[in-house]
């Protein structure tokens, strides 16, 4: 039976899913998760309150995205905070399902994440795409929501998930929500609570990096990587250092490094990078405008009142 706490209804099965699933009226928001909720999901949360009429929060920690050597194991697991943070929020349904009950048996059909899922992020953690948009793929058809909502933070697995949406025709509307930060700038992620005293001060020159290259946007992207660049080197030799996965410039839409110097329009200044045993990611979107049009000398100004003689 599906667990009720106030008006939240907490499915674990697929049955008790369906169940609760079939009472909904009106149009349903999916916010997936991997729980360990922090106020970056509460942000999540809310913008799917304001754009549908119920909410489904679904809390799984996917082990088809984590390599063997990553930290699917001493991943935070917290349901009993998180189901508090969902019943402060007003959602109405959570799908917490146990590894057996999303994977009865270890799926032989999955979804390839293709190109975009071998490059950057995709290149860092092999196979890692492929196991997200899988789980992705079988939220949505269990869930059968009309939007769902991803934090930017993850720009490349939001790219990914539009894509797939769009390649395989999947009926969802998927939206994106801004990242939240710390006051210095660090993104909110459940990987931030393993970070020491002193790991958590080398963390923040992820954030510090990108909005020096965000502030050198006018020169170009060279300039962009470069300002950002600077501040890495200077966190690599910080105690603990901060040991760099990537840093790119990228076309959001397909993560294609962007190395066109008179290139206009929308881009991501993507980063990653170890602190101790922790993967932290993180990025800004911008925008390259084309350079100002002079207004051309000699032009009259059919609009200037008469010239007093
Ligand atoms: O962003 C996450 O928390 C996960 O990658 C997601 C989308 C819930 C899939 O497991």
């Amino acid at each position: 039976m599906a667990e009720q706490a106030g008006t939240l209804v907490v499915s674990r099965t697929r049955e008790e899913l369906a169940a609760a699933r079939s009472g909904v009226r009106g149009t349903l928001a999916l916010v997936p998760t991997m729980g360990a909720l922090h106020e970056g999901h509460r942000s999540l949360i809310r913008l799917a309150r304001e754009s549908a009429d119920t909410v489904a929060v679904s809390i799984f920690v996917n082990p088809l995205q984590f390599g063997p050597d990553e930290d699917f194991d001493r991943y935070p697991r917290t349901l009993d905070d998180d189901l508090a943070i969902c019943a402060a929020e007003g959602v109405d349904l959570v799908f917490a399902p146990s590894g057996s009950v999303m994977y009865p048996s270890r799926p032989q059909v999955t979804i390839k994440s293709g190109p975009m899922g071998a490059v950057v992020e995709g290149a860092a953690r092999p196979g890692h795409f492929d196991g997200m948009l899988t789980v992705v793929m079988k939220l949505f058809q269990l869930v059968r929501p009309d939007m769902a909502i991803f934090g930017e933070k993850d720009a490349q697995q939001l790219a990914m998930i539009r894509r797939m949406v769009a390649d395989l025709n999947v009926p969802v509307e998927v939206m994106g929500a801004p990242t939240v930060r710390e006051p210095d700038g660090l993104a909110l992620s459940s990987r931030n609570r393993y970070l020491s005293a002193a790991e958590r001060e080398t963390a923040a020159f992820l954030s510090t990096a990108l909005r020096a290259g965000a502030d050198a946007v006018g020169a170009g992207p060279a300039e962009v990587v470069r300002a950002a660049r600077t501040v890495l080197d200077k966190a690599a030799t910080a105690d603990p250092p901060l040991v760099m996965d990537y840093l790119v410039l990228v076309d959001p839409s397909t993560f294609v490094e962007i190395d066109d110097a008179g290139y206009t329009g929308p881009a991501v200044l993507a980063a990653a990078g170890l602190v101790g045993a922790t993967h932290l990611i993180d990025n800004l979107p911008l925008r390259f405008a084309p350079p100002e049009l002079a207004p051309p000398e000699s032009a009259p100004n059919e609009f200037a009142p008469p010239k007093e003689s």
